[in-house]
């Protein structure tokens, strides 16, 4: 029986209490965020303990994981984390961080543990896939290996997604279930696999990372690429009669996709937060790729129906997003780093028995949201470089931008609960 030793985030210092109020007091209802809330550390460690780490958050796909043994790491709010199948086919997230002096446990991205152990690179204290220490060489005879398993965050596995938290009492997962069951299933992720990863490393704060995934204000001057398929780029009124083309072509192949929603208001307390937009393309564009036309074999229930010429998005917490075509599904996942630093990570998926270099080509799977991402980068580090300014005053969110408006008052609420006394 492994012992897991769970892991809180810390608190901010008491201190940090006074630079959130005084930032609070600054926040305008309409208005981005003031400056601080993207430059104060404080503020971050804010972030990091009453936001972040209070959420579900994935970080993989289990075709990742295949055997016992195999393993990647992902990091979270500053740390690593080794997620692993052990030999009893169960899913852990060990913290990458040894139990005698805290050497980083594991260097490499992916990889299969030999004979299913890790051996801290500094003493070679070595650990088995459950995390539980095995030898710890030339110890007292009294050591008693049993006390020094390694922290773990906990699991939760979603249509082949793996996601981990680090909350105290872990939110429930309802929304998420129903809102997978109404718009993921019917794109195989279970029976996914990983084409391909690729990380994005920005000099920018978390928050304007995913207040700019979750507005299409700018992708008419920023991603032209993108806008020439997604009529997401379009305002809902230039919208309404493709997504209303999108609703009957639905309905006439029979999938239950839920129309457009949004959950980050309306979760029940104690619940994750999860949304799933339903949008139609543009015109003769069937997947997110150069020619509008399909990059991979079709996934899911579109095997034997087609494409529609629909894609989804799918959000869970502060930091999953999901984008599904019928032949291809990205998991694109916000990683904060420190008050300044982020990365995002996108994981592209087929299914498992396409072929590379014969069912698809990783140059053409990858193209739009490798390029898309690109141009991303660009415009969230020039924002982050103009908020920093002690001149920045924030404007008004378009009404194009309803989404990150709300994303920010879904925040800004979390953080004022936090101040707040019980
Ligand atoms: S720090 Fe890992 S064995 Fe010493
Ligand atoms: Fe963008």
């Amino acid at each position: 029986m492994t012992t897991v030793q769970a892991i809180h985030f810390p608190a901010p210092p008491g201190q940090a209490s006074a630079s959130l109020r005084a930032a609070l007091a600054q926040c305008r209802p309409g208005h981005a965020l003031p400056r601080a809330f993207y430059t104060d550390p404080a503020l971050f460690a804010f972030d990091m303990h009453h936001f972040v780490t209070a959420h579900w958050h994935c970080v993989g796909h289990t075709s990742m994981l295949a055997a016992p043994g195999d393993f990647f790491t992902a990091e979270l709010a500053g740390e690593s984390f080794i997620l692993v199948r052990g030999d009893d086919g169960a899913v852990r997230a060990l913290l990458n961080v040894c139990r005698h002096r805290g050497a980083r446990l594991c260097d490499q991205s992916q990889g299969h543990a030999h004979q299913g152990r890790f051996v801290c690179p500094y003493h070679a204290w070595t650990y088995d896939s459950a995390g539980e220490l095995q030898t710890a060489r030339l110890s007292e005879p009294d050591f008693r290996t049993a006390d020094f398993p390694l922290k773990q965050a906990r699991v939760h596995i979603e249509e082949g997604m793996i996601f981990i938290t680090l909350a105290q009492q872990p939110l429930g997962l309802a929304h998420v279930q129903e809102a997978f069951a109404a718009s993921a299933r019917v794109y195989g992720w279970r029976t996914a696999k990983v084409a391909a990863r690729k990380t994005y490393q920005m000099q920018a704060n978390w928050k304007l990372v995913e207040e700019n995934y979750q507005e299409c204000y700018h992708c008419g001057p920023a991603h032209q690429e993108y806008a020439k398929r997604h009529t997401y780029a379009r305002t809902e009124a230039q919208r309404e009669g493709a997504d209303t083309a999108m609703r009957e072509r639905n309905a006439a192949l029979g999938i239950a996709l839920r129309d457009t929603d949004f959950y980050f208001r309306k979760a029940q307390p104690g619940q994750e937060s999860a949304d799933s937009i339903r949008s139609a393309m543009v015109d003769g564009v069937v997947s997110g790729s150069r020619d509008g036309l399909g990059v991979a074999p079709l996934m899911g229930d579109f095997k034997g129906r087609g494409y529609d010429g629909g894609s989804s998005f799918i959000d869970v917490g502060p930091t999953s997003n999901f984008v599904a075509y019928p032949d291809y599904t990205l998991l694109y996942r916000t990683i904060p780093q420190t008050v300044d630093r982020t990365a995002f990570e996108l994981i592209w998926l087929v299914d498992s028995a396409a072929q590379e270099g014969v069912d698809y080509q990783l140059d053409a799977l990858t193209w739009l949201w490798d390029h898309t991402s690109q141009e991303d980068r660009h415009i969230i580090e020039t924002n982050q470089r103009g908020v920093n300014s002690v001149f920045f005053e924030p404007g008004p969110y378009n009404p194009m931008e309803t989404y990150a408006r709300q994303y920010s008052e879904w925040y800004l609420e979390a953080l004022r609960a936090a101040l707040s006394p019980a």
